[in-house]
């Protein structure tokens, strides 16, 4: 009999659910992190604590979940210190800033959104007329610029000071063999890690109390992309999707890995089947893990998904959970009583 060593039968993706299962019962002796039922209640990601406090306080004035939860990413969105979202977001890899979003509605169950949208600082907005003012789901590039201009949004430069210098030094630490050069490019690259690592974006799901489901996903997407790269965010099924039926999902992380595993559509569906929102975002991510073992590229020296990724979710009782591909990750809940941050469900523990 061949004989597999530990890193070997993981690699081969032989152990990549075992381990899964391992590590998802370990997370769970340590407590279920999602909630009973709330009448009312917004999740988002962990950069999204001042959006669920905003959109709590529409809904408790009674307005509209979905307006309460673009009202909830704007202050992200418009925010110069937020580099993975709206104004202040890394530029693509020609300096650019590039934005992606989209909204979901669940009473009528329609979808907006924008892909590769320069120049407006809150393209959830943009997402959101293009839902309620065109017969059309998905805009994107010039014609959601276009179709911005049109109704009266205001064009700015959204590349900062800030996102600026880290861009060139981006630039000049890429190659020894071009003509841009750069003052310690070890050194520099060591600095620019978090950012090329770091996939920003910020989602947010509501429920009121009449049981109106709706949701919100934007993002600058990833740090010196390709110019035209979209991610997950705006494709509904993958960044979002919302089934007034049942729930609602959203994600932020690794774009490329969800939309090829529509995973808040899964995580929608999960939730139908009777699975609980945590459950669910477990269930999906688990998909996207088994998905990757079929590309070495993605996989890390114990042959696991070498990237974060993370789903949230609301069902329609109000009851709420996150899952992240690793421990240590938070995400921010109100529940009608209290604005927090709790900690994500995850597959695998990091070392
Ligand atoms: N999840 C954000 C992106 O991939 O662009």
């Amino acid at each position: 009999m061949t004989r597999v060593s530990r890193r070997n039968f993981l690699k081969t993706g032989m152990g990549l659910t075992a381990a899964s299962v391992l590590s998802k019962e370990k997370n769970l002796f340590g407590g279920v992190q999602g909630s009973t039922g709330n009448d009312m209640c917004v999740i988002a990601s962990g950069n999204g604590i001042r959006a669920t406090e905003k959109a709590m306080e529409i809904i408790r004035q009674g307005g509209d979940p979905l307006d309460a939860v673009i009202a909830g990413v704007n202050i992200v969105e418009e925010d110069p210190n937020d580099t993975s979202v709206g104004y202040g977001g890394i530029p693509n890899e020609e300096g650019v800033v590039e934005l992606d979003a989209s909204v979901m509605y669940g009473p009528t169950h329609q979808a907006g959104a924008v892909a590769s949208l320069r120049n407006i600082k809150t393209p959830s907005k943009v997402a959101k007329l293009v839902m309620e003012r065109s017969g059309h789901v998905l805009l994107v590039g010039e014609g959601a610029l276009k179709f911005a201009r049109a109704h009266g949004f205001k064009e700015e430069d959204l590349l900062t000071e800030k996102a600026r210098e880290i861009w060139l030094k981006w630039k000049e630490a890429m190659s020894d063999k071009d003509y841009w050069l750069s003052p310690d490019e070890k050194k520099i690259m060591a600095e620019l890690r978090p950012y090329i690592e770091h996939y920003g974006t910020i989602n947010c799901l509501a429920k009121n109390g009449a049981g109106v489901l709706a949701g919100v996903t934007t993002t600058s997407g990833y740090a010196f992309k390709i110019p035209g790269r979209v991610g997950d965010s705006p494709i509904i099924g993958a960044g979002l999707y919302v089934d007034n039926a049942i729930g609602a999902a959203g994600s932020t992380g690794f774009g490329e890995a969800n939309l090829r595993t529509c995973g808040t559509f899964q995580v929608v569906q999960f939730m139908g089947q009777g699975f609980s929102p945590e459950e669910s975002c477990l269930k999906a991510m688990q998909v996207v893990a088994d998905k990757a073992r079929l590309q070495p590229r993605l996989l890390n020296e114990d042959g696991l998904p070498n990237f974060g990724h993370s789903f949230y979710a609301v069902n329609k009782k109000g009851e709420y959970g996150a899952a992240g591909m690793w421990s240590g990750h938070r995400y921010a809940v109100h529940d009608g009583k209290e604005n927090k941050h709790k900690e994500e469900a995850y597959l695998y523990k990091r070392k």
